[in-house]
C-alpha cells in the first residue's frame, strides 16, 4: 500500500471517509457500489481474453469486448443499488432508466473503460463517473454532486470529490480502497504537458500554445489514456492536459458527459481549471449524450494561457 513516510498504519477506508463528508447516505452507498463494481472490472481486465466481441471462449460462450463487459458490470450494480434513476454510459445510445424519480435518487453518467484499446498493449486505463442529484443528466457539470475515476494501473486507485476537496484511495491486498492522499491540490502552473490529437491538425492558437510550453521547458508526458494522463497531472499537482479543437474536428474528441465534466469537477476541486478554450468546461450546457468539447485542463495559469492563445487568434482558431 502507498503510505507517505511518517503516516500512521491505520488505513481509513472509502466508506468511512465518505461518511465523514456530511453527504446523504444514498450518495455514500452509491459511491461504494461503484467502487465495488470496479473490482469486477479490474478482474475482467486482468483475466479476460484479449479477444474482440463476437468470439467464443473455451466453453463456447460468446466473449464480450472489455468495454461492453465493464458497461454491463457497472449498469447492473447501479440498477440494483436502489438509489439511481437515470444512467448514461459511453457504451449506450440512450439513457437507461433504472427507476423513476423519487426522493434522494441520483443519476449517473460514466465511461466504463476509458482507453480500452490500450489493454492490448498493457497500458493504464480507467473508469470515469459523474453523479447528479435527481434525474436530469443534461445539466452543466457545475451541478455535479460528485465525480470520481478509478485508475487501473500498476496499482488500482480511486479518486473522488463530493465538492469538498479531492481524495485518493489505493486498493490494498484485500481489495479494499484505503486513503492514500487527502485534499490533493494543484500548483498555479507546471512543467509537464499531455497533448492529445494530431499536431498537424492543431489550430494556430493551439500550435502557438505548444511552442510556448516547449520554450518554457515543459516536458511531454502523454500516455494516450485520459485517466492516467489526468491522474499524472493531478497527483503531481502540476501540468496541463489538452485535447484541442482540430482542423476538421472543431469539437475535439472527448465527451462532455462521460469524460470532461467529471475530470473538470475534480481538477477544479484541486484548485486547477478546465476550459474549452473559451469558457469553463463546467459551464457548458450539454446538447446531446455524445456532446464533445475541446479541453484544456490542469494548472489554472497554464489553462488561462491556453485560453489567451486561442483568443489572440480570433476566428482563425
Ligand atoms: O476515450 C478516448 C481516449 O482513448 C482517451 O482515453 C484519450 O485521452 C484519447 O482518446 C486519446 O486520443 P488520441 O489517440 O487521438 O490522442
Ligand atoms: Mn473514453
Amino acid at each position: 500500500m502507498y503510505r507517505e513516510p511518517g503516516k500512521s498504519r491505520f488505513q481509513l477506508d472509502l466508506r468511512r471517509h465518505l461518511r465523514s463528508q456530511n453527504i446523504c447516505n444514498n450518495l455514500v452507498h452509491l459511491i461504494c457500489e461503484i467502487a465495488e463494481a470496479s473490482k469486477y472490472v479490474i478482474h475482467a481486465v486482468r483475466t479476460g481474453d484479449l479477444g474482440v466481441a463476437g468470439t467464443s471462449n473455451l466453453y463456447g460462450e460468446e466473449q464480450l469486448a472489455l468495454d461492453v463487459l465493464s458497461d454491463r458490470i457497472l449498469r447492473k450494480r447501479l440498477t440494483h443499488s436502489g438509489v439511481v434513476c437515470n444512467i448514461a454510459s459511453e457504451e449506450m445510445d440512450e439513457i437507461y432508466q433504472a427507476q423513476s424519480d423519487g426522493p434522494d435518487l441520483y443519476s449517473v453518467a460514466y465511461d466504463p473503460l476509458d482507453g480500452s484499446s490500450l489493454v492490448d498493449v498493457n497500458l493504464s486505463i480507467g473508469t470515469i463517473v459523474s453523479i447528479y442529484k435527481g434525474c436530469n443528466l443534461f445539466q452543466e457539470g457545475r451541478n455535479q454532486v460528485a465525480a470520481l475515476y478509478i485508475l487501473y494501473g500498476p496499482r488500482v486507485s480511486l479518486v473522488y470529490s463530493v465538492g469538498n476537496g479531492v481524495h485518493e484511495f489505493t486498493m490494498n491486498s484485500l481489495n479494499e480502497y484505503t486513503l492514500s492522499r487527502e485534499n490533493v491540490t494543484m500548483a498555479p502552473c507546471g512543467d509537464i504537458y499531455a497533448p492529445g490529437g494530431l499536431r498537424n491538425k492543431y489550430t494556430p492558437g493551439t500550435e502557438k500554445f505548444v511552442t510556448y510550453l516547449e520554450e518554457k521547458g515543459s516536458k511531454l508526458r502523454y500516455s494516450g489514456g485520459f485517466v492516467p494522463d489526468i491522474n499524472q497531472v493531478l497527483m503531481k499537482g502540476k501540468g496541463i492536459f489538452f485535447y484541442p479543437a482540430l482542423k476538421g474536428s472543431p469539437k475535439g474528441k472527448l465527451r462532455l458527459l462521460y469524460e470532461l465534466n467529471p475530470m473538470a469537477f475534480l481538477i477544479e476541486q484541486a484548485g486547477g481549471a478546465a476550459s474549452n478554450g473559451t469558457i469553463p468546461i463546467l459551464d457548458v450546457k450539454p446538447e446531446s449524450l455524445d456532446h464533445r468539447e475541446p479541453i484544456y485542463i490542469g494548472c489554472a495559469e497554464d489553462v488561462q494561457k491556453a485560453v489567451e492563445f486561442q483568443a489572440a487568434c480570433g476566428q482563425e482558431c
